[in-house]
């Protein structure tokens, strides 16, 4: 089609002509809200890198819930800060532990609010790695009856579904049985199956106090120069009984998720991380950039590239948006 017989403008001219050609819409329902948990009442400790985020008690999280349902996001995923630290992170599957203990606060005061919650060790151990460390290496498979042991802690406690983001090989196997022997079989697993090792996660660290003591994790998270070991580590997981399929983070990754788009039939989630939100509300602060419309650009863009759903910190203030479209 050529001009002057094809002109591409016409189809833009109107609102309404616009709306008619759209290829992608967003809506709440692709929305997934993180959060972050700590012991006590009425402790709200905002996290000086992620403008309009905190570290919330119980209390606090149940408001943060019923407001996340209230504009119609579907679930929230919950991360733990524990007050006590050590080498086998204990505090990540104690029944008490801080996830334990907010899942099933929340799942009485909002039942119908999904809560998923991040399976990890990294914010649990004093070194702060992902898995047990023997002589400063990261034990594989040492880890993996930690990591399920934490996985159905959490799911004991009512959790609706867990997202392990330990990247250890063969974690999903061994929390699908863990599940399966304890009747959840019906509990799904959502495999951060494609993380990265980035520089995007920064800011989460401070949120989560979780960065590294030693070292970096590139022994398990993976190089972001690689794309065909993304389809690898998809295939896995899915093989090990994941039932949705993250890529981690997002904007640097949009190839990777139309990749796995067209390679697996699995559900897509994408997780617009920490340092992500941090740059564009320092955009927003700063006064640089429209906030809102870059919030929805963004969360657009990552659902053209192929993900059926988003994990990011503007869930609320996107689902707002979406509200008064
Ligand atoms: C824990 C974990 C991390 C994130 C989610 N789960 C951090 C990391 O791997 O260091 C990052 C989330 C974000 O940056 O928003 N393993």
């Amino acid at each position: 089609m050529l001009f002057p017989d094809y002109r591409a403008r016409r189809m833009r001219a109107t609102p309404n002509f616009r709306r008619l050609i759209r290829e992608t819409s967003l809506s709440q329902d692709d929305l997934i809200l993180p959060l972050f948990a700590v012991e006590g009442r009425a402790v709200k400790k905002p996290i000086a890198s992620m403008p309009g985020h905190f570290q919330l008690s119980k209390d606090y999280l149940v408001d943060l819930a019923k407001q996340a349902k209230d504009v119609g996001i579907p679930a929230i995923i919950l991360f733990g800060v524990p007050d006590k630290k050590d080498p086998l992170a204990t505090r990540a599957y104690a029944a008490d532990g801080i996830v334990q203990k907010t899942v099933a606060c929340i799942k009485d005061a909002v039942p119908d609010l999904a809560v998923i919650t991040d399976v990890c060790l990294c914010g649990y151990t004093d070194h702060g790695h992902c898995g047990v460390v023997e002589k400063g290496i990261i034990d594989n498979d040492a880890s993996l009856d930690l990591l399920a042991r934490t996985a159905l802690s959490h799911v004991r406690a009512g959790a609706d579904m867990v997202a392990p983001s330990d990247m250890m090989d063969g974690r999903v196997t061994e929390i699908r049985q863990a599940l399966d022997e304890e009747g959840f079989s019906h509990v799904p697993i959502m495999s951060y199956a494609v993380k990265y090792a980035s520089a995007f996660y920064g800011p989460f660290r401070q949120a989560a106090a979780s960065a590294p003591q030693f070292g970096d994790r590139k022994t398990y998270q993976m190089d972001p120069a690689n794309a065909v070991e993304a389809i690898r580590e998809a295939t896995m997981d899915i093989e090990e009984g994941a039932d949705i399929i993250m890529v981690k983070p997002a904007l640097a990754y949009l190839d990777i998720i139309l990749r796995l788009k067209q390679e697996i039939d699995l559900p897509i989630a994408a997780y617009n991380v920490s340092g992500e939100y941090s740059i564009m509300k320092a955009g927003e602060i700063m006064g640089w950039v429209d906030a809102k419309e870059m919030v929805m650009e963004t969360l657009t863009a990552i659902k053209r590239a192929g993900a059926d759903m988003i994990l990011t910190y503007s869930a609320i203030e996107a689902a707002k948006y979406l509200e008064d479209r």
